[in-house]
C-alpha cells in the first residue's frame, strides 16, 4: 500500500530526510521511532503530499503522490502532530466540519459518525466542546475526523504524544481494530512500548532508517548482551560505566540500570548486582543510537 524509494528532503543545511525506502503491505501497522529532529514528521508530510521531496518516489495504493495528488489524498488519512480541532465546536460539530472539508455525503456521514463514536466510546461526549475534552479524548476526536472520508491508509504523527498511559492503550486498541478491518497504518511514536505493538518498526536517526524489522528481529539483531543492574548508588555506577571498556550503552530504568555489554564482555567488577535480561526495544534503540552517535 505504501512504496517509498530513496526519498530525500533538505532544509538548507539540514538533511531532514536522507534517502528513505519503505515498503508497507496492506493491513500492516508500521512504526517509525526516533529522537526529535530525526525526520519523522517531514517523511509523513511528504507521504501526505503536503511537502514536495527533493528526490525519490512515493506510491500510495498504486498512485504516485507527485503526479496524482488528489487520488492519493482521497485514500489517506493524515493526522498531524498538532491536529487542528476547533475548541469552541462540539465533538460532533468538529466531525461535521471535517466531513464537509472532504465532501462526505450526508447519507454516508450520519451512520459513519455513529459507528466511529461507538468504536471510540465517545458517544456520551458528542455534544461536548472539544476544548473541554481530556487529552486522550481530543486525540480520539482527531482520529475520527481523519477517518470520515474512509481512507485506506492512515498516517499518524505521534498520535498519543502527552496522553496518559490508559488512554494510550485505549487508542491502540482502536488502531488494532482498524487494521483488522483492512486499514494500513504508518505511525510515528516516541513511546517504545507502542513500537512493540507494531508489526514492523523502523528506527529513524538523522534522516535515515537505520534499523527496520519486527520487534523480535530488532532485538535479535542487536549485538551484545543486556543486563539489569541494581546498586545502592545507581547514579555513581552509571557515571562509572559510561564509556567503560566493553560497555555499549547505559540507560536508567526505574531504580536500576539497563546496560548493554559487547558480546563476550564480562560485567566490570566492583559495582552492583548484574542480571542478564531480554532487551526491550527501548534498550535496543538506546544502544543503536549511542553506537551511531560515535561515528
Ligand atoms: N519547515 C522546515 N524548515 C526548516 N527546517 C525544518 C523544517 N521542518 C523540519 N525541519 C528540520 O528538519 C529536521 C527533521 O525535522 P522533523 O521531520 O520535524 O523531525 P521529527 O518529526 O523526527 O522530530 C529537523 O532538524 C528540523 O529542524
Ligand atoms: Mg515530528
Amino acid at each position: 500500500m505504501i512504496e517509498v524509494r530513496q526519498l530525500a528532503k533538505r532544509f538548507g543545511e539540514v538533511e531532514a530526510v536522507a534517502g528513505v525506502d519503505l515498503s508497507i503491505p496492506r493491513g500492516e501497522i508500521f512504526g517509525i521511532v526516533g529522537p526529535d529532529g530525526a525526520g519523522k514528521t517531514t517523511t509523513l508530510r511528504m507521504l501526505a503530499g503536503l511537502v514536495d521531496g527533493d528526490s525519490g518516489t512515493i506510491t500510495i495504493a498504486g498512485r504516485d503522490v507527485r503526479t496524482n495528488p488528489d487520488a492519493v489524498r482521497d485514500r489517506i488519512g493524515y493526522m498531524a502532530q498538532k491536529f487542528g480541532l476547533y475548541g469552541d465546536l462540539t465533538v460532533e460539530e468538529n466531525m461535521d466540519f471535517y466531513a464537509d472539508l472532504f465532501g462526505v455525503e450526508r447519507v454516508t456521514l450520519e451512520p459513519l459518525k455513529l459507528k466511529l463514536l461507538a468504536m471510540t466510546r465517545m458517544t456520551p461526549f458528542r455534544a461536548r466542546q472539544a476544548a473541554k475534552l481530556s487529552g486522550g479524548m481530543k486525540q480520539k476526536l482527531a482520529l475520527m475526523c481523519t477517518l470520515l472520508h474512509a481512507p485506506e491508509v492512515l498516517l499518524l504523527d505521534e498520535p498519543t504524544n502527552g496522553v496518559d498511559p490508559v488512554s494510550r492503550r485505549d487508542f491502540w486498541l482502536i488502531l488494532e481494530e482498524l487494521v483488522r478491518g483492512g486499514m494500513t497504518l504508518l505511525v510515528t511514536t516516541a513511546y517504545l512500548d507502542e513500537a512493540e505493538r507494531c508489526h514492523r518498526v523502523a528506527l529513524m536517526h538523522r534522516g535515515k532508517l537505520i534499523r527496520v524489522g519486527t520487534p523480535a528481529e530488532l532485538k535479535a539483531q542487536t549485538p551484545g548482551e543486556c543486563y539489569e543492574v541494581e546498586a545502592a548508588d545507581v547514579r555513581g555506577l552509571r557515571a562509572q560505566l559510561q564509556g567503560a571498556p566493553g560497555v555499549l550503552s547505559v540507560k536508567p530504568a526505574g531504580a536500576s540500570l539497563h546496560v548493554f555489554l559487547r558480546s563476550g564482555a564480562l560485567p566490570p567488577i566492583g559495582g552492583g548486582e548484574w542480571r542478564r535480561i531480554e532487551p526491550a526495544l527501548e534498550d535496543v534503540f538506546v544502544s543503536v543510537i549511542e553506537g551511531a552517535n560515535e561515528h
